[in-house]
């Protein structure tokens, strides 16, 4: 088994306790000759800041640039509330999402049956539920120029918004979207507002033609509208739906929460495959961030970054067994009763950060 580079960047509050437990994972793996990955931990964030004085230093990023997978935790807190913008905690992560190149986001909605109850939805129609929206985040509305307000001198003012998009955005994304779906159930969805948008049009156009390289895969195009309204009907006919950034912000937080609480949810941002090897830069968080309100307690939830991790093992090194049974184990732990504080339930048992992460160990290695 070839050695894989893991470069840990638990950051700041709950980032450093839910790190803590992924680590043990790690190391139980490969304590079981399951894994060989090689660790390294960095500092991003606040505790960069007041390091270096910079939210992630030269060293580090040369590190996350080297690796092959970047394991990320959460940033920020009161005390930066007034350190200079440049160096803000949050600053680190989007050095890294520049520098990297991740221009896929990717946001599970998974609904574990034992919280299915908890969800705003009728149990039947979350019960099982497995979505991947891939999100477009490095163009589109967002980032298009024009971007201005204008006075228009009669007490009137005109704001301007531009969704630009080129071939090439549409196409790696696209390839994204196909290639994950060759790893889950074989279906892809593109949301775009084609009946009113050139973009649209365009997006149409380019997946289109990107699907043919994919013959394997069903692709369906959607109207961005109706796969909102689909998504809280029925969403269990979705497979990997890929979409731009800002039709995919609002998507993926619409589906996330479907299924679970914020310390649920998992992420991932993938960048371009490298030339010699196929590979992708690859960063993945929960979604969540640090938490200041319970750090240090002991509480908080650890499985958003355990289920990040288990992403890591499908979507950068192929061990979908290995992720399935991890995210196995999650389930596992939820259904013996197992609740951190911010998914407590009457008659559960409420556990600390890392009872939670033993327990779920416990599970992979039964
Ligand atoms: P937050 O996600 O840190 O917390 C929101 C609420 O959810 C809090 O009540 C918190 O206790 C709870 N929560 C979050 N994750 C949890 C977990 N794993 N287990 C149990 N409870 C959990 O968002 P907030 O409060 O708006 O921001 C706090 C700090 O985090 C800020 O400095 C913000 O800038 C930063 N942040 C960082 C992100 C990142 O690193 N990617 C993302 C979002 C916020
Ligand atoms: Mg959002």
């Amino acid at each position: 088994m070839a050695t894989q580079n893991l470069f840990l960047l638990p950051g700041d509050g709950i980032g450093t306790e839910i790190m803590a437990e992924v680590q043990k994972l790690i190391d139980w793996l490969n304590a079981n000759g399951k894994t060989d990955f090689a660790t390294d931990t960095g500092l991003v964030g606040g505790c960069a800041y007041d390091k270096h004085g910079a939210a992630i230093s030269e060293e580090d990023m040369a590190k996350a640039l080297k690796a092959d997978a970047v394991i990320f935790g959460a940033v920020g807190g009161p005390k930066w509330d007034n350190v200079p913008y440049e160096v803000r905690p949050e600053a680190g992560l989007l050095r890294l999402r520049k520098d990297l190149g991740l221009f896929a986001n990717l946001r599970p909605a998974i609904c574990y049956p034992a919280l299915a109850d908890a969800s705003s939805l009728k149990r039947e129609l979350v019960e099982g539920l497995d979505i991947l929206i891939v999100r477009e985040l490095t163009g589109g509305v967002y980032f298009g120029e024009p971007k201005e307000i204008t006075d228009l001198g009669n007490g009137q003012k005109r704001a301007v918004d531009t969704q630009v998009y080129e071939t090439y955005e549409i196409d790696r994304i696209a390839r994204v979207a196909f290639d994950l779906a060759g790893t889950r159930s074989k279906k892809v969805h593109m949301a775009d507002k084609k009946n009113v948008m050139k973009s649209g049009v365009l997006w149409s156009e380019v997946v289109a033609s990107v699907a043919k390289d994919f013959p394997a895969i069903k692709y369906e195009h959607i109207l961005a509208d109706n796969a909102a309204m689909q998504l809280v009907r029925n969403p269990k006919q979705f497979d990997v739906m890929v979409t731009d950034n800002l039709f995919g912000d609002i998507l993926s937080d619409a589906a996330a929460m479907l299924t679970g609480s914020l310390g649920m949810l998992p992420s991932a941002s993938l960048g371009a495959p490298d030339a010699a090897t196929g590979k992708r830069k690859a960063l993945y968080e929960p979604v969540h961030g640090s938490a200041p309100d319970i750090a240090g307690k002991g509480i908080a939830n650890p499985i958003a970054m355990i289920a990040s991790f288990a992403m890591a093992l499908r979507y950068s090194f192929n061990m979908i067994e290995l992720a399935d049974k991890l995210e196995a184990a999650i389930a596992g732990v939820l259904a013996d009763g197992l609740r951190t504080g911010d998914i407590a339930q009457d008659g559960k048992k409420t556990v600390g950060t890392e009872e939670m992460g033993a327990a779920i160990l416990a599970k992979l290695a039964a």
